[in-house]
């Protein structure tokens, strides 16, 4: 089939390229020229595992290609909208002004031609796809908007977006939304030969899906972390506790790892914009509990800039601290909302010298800006520091051997902001271990 693709950051460029991979043959387009041209050329504007691999796959065998012009849409059988979602400059709402102009260019790109379908997979606050497939119908009368979020995990974009764990589509009432439930069924083909399970809703329930998942992703780290202090209060462990509890299945294990809190392009701005849409909504209980949600992750940075400081200050001007990570989480280069460059530029903010490494080297872009001095190597972010932060959980770091900086620093005091590291093998190397609600 002929799909476009609108939109080329890190879900609309991996989309396209799996959606390449599949066997359609796509057009990725953005307004950035310059990320079209490396696109174009095989190269990939942000790290993902796999993805460069793809690319230049699916460019060699003619399946995938990109432009900035809009025109190149025309005469796709579906057209997925991927564009940007991120949060107002002054406001915690979602600033959706990429998602009007990119479907109004769409719109009049289509014009009256045949029959097709835009599934938009931006998250958005629930009201928005209706206002869109309204204005849609003006420019373009035989096209059909279905809402079809998108649930990839940055770091398993690739895996997650050829093999979803589920497919929701949000459809326009009667025939017509069931015609185009048929067409993304064909896109989807080879995903949905798998028995992934597919949930057919209206527009309202497809949005609400996405944003729902993530709130209650981050409700659970946000909840971890509050048991953690508590922990932290009591001499307790937050990794046995959320081991034990995590058993149950009622529960789960996953994302009950206590650290410094959750950031990143998607789960901050998120929860920000439906609890800023909730409010609108009447729905004050919901805007005040993913508001605590992000209280307490925010707390989770300005508490570990105090530990650093219980630990080797009060005052911090003049220490040199070693950060290790800048990502928001490892397997990527995104910084977007970054805990970890957040707490190195509280640190800088409070006088101390920082000197960060992310084996990602494009998440060090930012840290200059920050005052922050970015470095190649863990030896040069930990050479003569008073403390190490981990705070990206890199394979590379977790499979340090301590004993090897012991030569390197200043003081032996480490703080692990994802409990990620063996604390009896730190402590055995001579170093003061810290993680977050564990003694
Ligand atoms: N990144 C993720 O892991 C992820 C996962 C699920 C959902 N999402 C959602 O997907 C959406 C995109 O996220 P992202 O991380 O890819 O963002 P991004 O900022 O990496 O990419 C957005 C892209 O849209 C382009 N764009 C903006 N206006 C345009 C226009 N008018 N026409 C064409 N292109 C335009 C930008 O140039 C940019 O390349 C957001 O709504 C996000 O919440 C992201």
């Amino acid at each position: 089939m002929r799909v476009s693709v609108i939109g080329c950051g890190y879900l609309g460029a991996v989309h396209a390229a799996s959606m390449a991979q599949l066997g359609h043959n796509v057009v990725g387009i953005d307004v950035d020229a310059k990320k079209i041209a490396l696109l174009s050329a095989g190269k990939t504007p942000f790290y993902e595992p796999g993805f460069a691999e793809l690319l230049r796959e699916c460019l060699a065998e003619g399946r995938l290609s990109f432009s900035t012009d809009m025109a190149a849409a025309v005469g796709a059988d579906v057209h997925f909208l991927c564009v940007g979602t991120p949060q107002s400059a002054d406001s915690l709402a979602a600033d959706l002004r990429y998602v009007h102009a990119a479907m109004d260019s769409l719109g009049a790109a289509l014009g009256d031609s045949p029959p097709t379908v835009v599934a938009g997979k931006s998250t958005v606050p629930v009201g928005t796809a209706r206002a869109l497939a309204e204005k849609l119908k003006l420019t373009s009368p035989n096209a059909t908007l279905v809402w079809n979020p998108e649930f990839l995990r940055e770091g398993f974009a690739v895996k997650d977006t050829i093999q979803p764990d589920r497919i929701v589509y949000g459809l326009a009432p009667g025939g017509e939304g069931q015609w185009a439930a048929g067409v993304l069924d064909q896109v989807y083909a080879p995903i949905l030969a798998r028995e992934t399970p597919k949930i057919e809703t209206d527009y309202e329930t497809a949005e609400l899906v996405k944003v729902s998942a993530n709130s209650f992703l981050a409700m659970k780290i946000s909840f971890i972390n509050a048991i953690a202090r508590v922990c932290d209060a009591t001499g307790a462990n937050v990794k046995d506790l959320a081991g034990a509890i995590g058993i149950d299945d009622r529960i789960g294990k996953k994302f009950l790892r206590a650290g410094i809190g959750f950031g990143g392009g998607c789960l901050p701005k998120d929860i920000r914009a439906f609890a800023t849409r909730a409010a609108q909504l009447g729905g004050e209980d919901l805007a005040e509990l993913l508001g605590q949600i992000d209280r307490i992750n925010l707390g989770q940075r300005s508490w570990t800039v105090e530990l650093v400081s219980r630990l080797v200050g009060p005052d911090l001007a003049g220490k040199t601290v070693g950060v290790l990570g800048a990502a928001f989480k490892p397997d990527t280069d995104d910084t977007r909302d970054s805990p970890a460059l957040a707490i190195a530029a509280a640190l800088v903010q409070r006088g101390a010298i920082v000197r960060i490494y992310d084996p990602a080297e494009a998440a060090l872009l930012p840290a200059a800006g920050l005052g922050v001095e970015p470095t190649g190597s863990v030896a040069a972010a930990v050479g003569g520091a008073q403390a190490v932060l981990v705070l990206t959980e890199w394979a590379e770091f977790k499979e340090l051997d301590p004993a090897s900086l012991n030569g390197l620093v200043e003081g032996r005091t480490v703080i692990d902001g994802r409990n990620a590291l063996d604390a009896q093998r730190w402590r055995a190397a001579g170093w003061d271990y810290h993680g977050i609600g564990t003694r």
